[in-house]
């Protein structure tokens, strides 16, 4: 009788021992199912957080530079020739395409340079006025020579050079926006 209870006994221990180490090995899969999901899942949201991030980790606004005209086209030029370009604006997903008036012209030296229409006093367009040999802003009568030095009249600077490159033949100008009222250049945009 005892040692009938003492079999029982110990076959409730293996039995609790069996079962316990099922359980571990239950759990330890288990966790290992977890980390292995856990793994998966961070590898498969890399792909979704740079597409959901890419227009906050890119440069807000980027500027592409723009054809101008062949450079055969401005070989002869006496006085500033105006151009309008188109000009892509890329905002993170967004694309905008604007169009800008420039003015192709010469230095001292002969060399090509393109202003920005845009006076550097108040913003108004200023257009070159071939009678007096001069661009002359209508707003607040600011006066500059062909090739953009400032004359006279409340701007504190010459007409604003833009950046240029030849590609291809293709006179290519990159544009900016500058700072109004002040007399160095000073891009905002
Ligand atoms: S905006 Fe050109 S002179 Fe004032």
């Amino acid at each position: 009788m005892g040692e009938d209870a003492g079999c029982s006994e110990n076959g409730t221990l293996q039995a609790s021992a069996s079962g316990l180490s099922l359980e571990s090995r239950r759990s330890f899969l288990g966790v290992l199912l977890g980390l292995g999901s856990v793994f998966v899942g961070a590898l498969l949201s890399i792909p979704l957080l740079r597409f959901a991030l890419f227009p906050l980790l890119r440069r807000t606004t980027e500027l592409k530079s723009s054809p101008v005209g062949a450079v055969t086209e401005f070989s002869s030029l006496t006085e500033p020739s105006m151009r309008t370009i188109q000009i892509e604006l890329v905002d993170g997903w967004r694309k905008a395409i604007s169009e800008k008036a420039v003015y192709v012209t010469k230095n001292a030296k002969g060399d090509l340079r393109v202003l920005t229409s845009i006076c550097p006093h108040l913003g108004c367009t200023v257009p070159w006025n071939k009678e007096k040999n001069q661009f002359i802003c209508p707003c607040h009568g600011a006066t500059f020579t062909s090739d953009g030095t400032r004359v006279s009249g409340p701007s504190q600077r010459g007409m604003d050079t833009l950046e240029t490159s030849v590609q291809d033949g293709q006179l290519m100008v990159r544009f900016q926006y500058f700072r109004q009222l002040v007399s160095d250049k000073e891009v905002i945009g």
